[in-house]
């Protein structure tokens, strides 16, 4: 885990989010589903993203802007700097038979670089809406649907579901898919156990999601 002060170097956007660029240099980008604290302009506690691409010299993050935090960074401009804290949490287990990607919205953020890793995968992806669904072009192989199909109608069965989407998606996936990977999300304020800001019960335990997780077993949930 490093703290870094980086440079932004693009902000492009796709549909209603923003693609986040900035430079990285020889901080590393973790494995896909981890994440990072990234510094939000005029507020005082740093916001979790999930890496979304790791390219050499660069990292990206896919930003929905949700409210005061998101807005500011989809606001910054190349040139401008930030604080960032990570890599941090669990990611994805990459060791799985047939990989299938499965994401729901904003869900679609750690998807680009988990399909890389992964050697470009199927993916389903589901949307509210066509413009929403223009994330789907940074995920190679994916099938897109749109509301009112879900990514659940969608999915054929026999694969390794690696997903991140809203709760009531990853809720439906693991009862398809008990085997199935799932990236879960709380708010957290420090992303490194120190808070329990992020805790959630799991298996009759409070565990912090940004230690345990954010990437859970499906059967961990369910128990
Ligand atoms: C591990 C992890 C990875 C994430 N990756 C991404 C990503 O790649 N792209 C992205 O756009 N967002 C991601 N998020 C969610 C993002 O961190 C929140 O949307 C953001 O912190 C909201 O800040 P805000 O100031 O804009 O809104 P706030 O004013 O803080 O929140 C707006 C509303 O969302 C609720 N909320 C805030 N944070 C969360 C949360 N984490 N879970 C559930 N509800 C929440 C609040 O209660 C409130 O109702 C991730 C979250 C986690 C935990
Ligand atoms: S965010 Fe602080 S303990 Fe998880």
């Amino acid at each position: 885990m490093q703290h870094v002060q980086v440079r932004v170097t693009g902000a492009e956007q796709i549909g209603p989010y923003t693609l986040l660029r900035v430079s990285r240099d020889d901080l590393d980008p973790g494995s896909p589903g981890q994440f990072f604290m990234l510094e939000a302009p005029g507020r005082p506690l740093p916001r979790p993203m999930s890496v979304c691409l790791a390219p050499p010299g660069e990292l990206a993050f896919l930003i929905d802007p949700i409210g005061p935090g998101t807005r500011a960074l989809c606001a910054l401009q190349p040139g401008q700097e930030l604080a960032l804290l990570g890599p941090l949490g669990n990611g994805y287990r990459l060791d799985v038979e047939r990989p299938l990607l499965v994401g729901g919205g904003i869900g679609v953020a750690p998807l680009p670089f988990l399909s890389e890793a992964l050697g470009r995968p199927p993916a389903i992806l589901g949307f509210r809406s066509d413009w929403h669904a223009e994330a789907a072009q940074l995920v190679p192989n994916a099938e897109v649907v749109v509301e009112p199909t879900y990514v659940t109608e969608a999915m054929p069965p026999g694969h390794g579901v690696l997903a991140c989407g809203p709760e009531p998606m990853l809720a439906a996936v693991a009862r398809l898919e008990p085997t199935a990977q799932l990236a879960w999300e709380a708010p957290m304020a420090c992303g490194y156990g120190a808070c329990y800001g992020c805790a959630v019960e799991i298996d009759g335990e409070l565990k912090r999601l940004c230690v345990e997780g954010p990437v859970l077993g499906a059967e961990a949930v369910a128990a």
